[in-house]
């Protein structure tokens, strides 16, 4: 299986890539295994993702599913950002390969791990 159009598209026209400055939350994930690694920053408004944006130093699949997983996010509410999964991440790319769907835990980890933060610290 090849990558989809989606996938070469946000591949070639990240969306909403880099760093918020005073972010309101903060995740960091890594696959040890690939060695690849995301940071997705959040501003939280009325208990909504009102902006966010990633980092990514990773696989074509990895910054495609980053960038589309910035998509999903945006407006949503805290509650339903949070049950983002990976298989909403690959359908919203039309589908990854098999051996690439670790790509699009990543994303989805890294937007939970931001929301953790997020509460933590409020
Ligand atoms: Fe590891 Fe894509 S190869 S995130």
């Amino acid at each position: 299986m090849s990558y989809t159009k989606e996938v070469m598209d946000h591949f070639s026209n990240p969306r909403n890539m880099g760093e918020i400055e005073n972010a309101d939350g903060i995740g960091e994930v890594g696959n040890p295994t690939c060695g690849d690694m995301m940071k997705i920053t959040i501003k939280v408004k009325d208990d909504c993702i009102e902006d966010i944006k990633f980092k990514t130093l990773g696989c074509g699949a990895a910054i495609a599913t980053s960038s589309i997983l910035t998509e999903l996010a945006i407006g949503k509410n805290l509650d339903d950002a949070y049950a983002i999964s990976r298989n909403d991440v690959a359908e919203a790319l039309g589908g990854l390969p098999p051996e690439k769907m670790h790509c699009s835990n990543l994303a989805a980890d890294g937007l939970q791990e931001a929301i953790k933060n997020y509460r933590s610290n409020n």
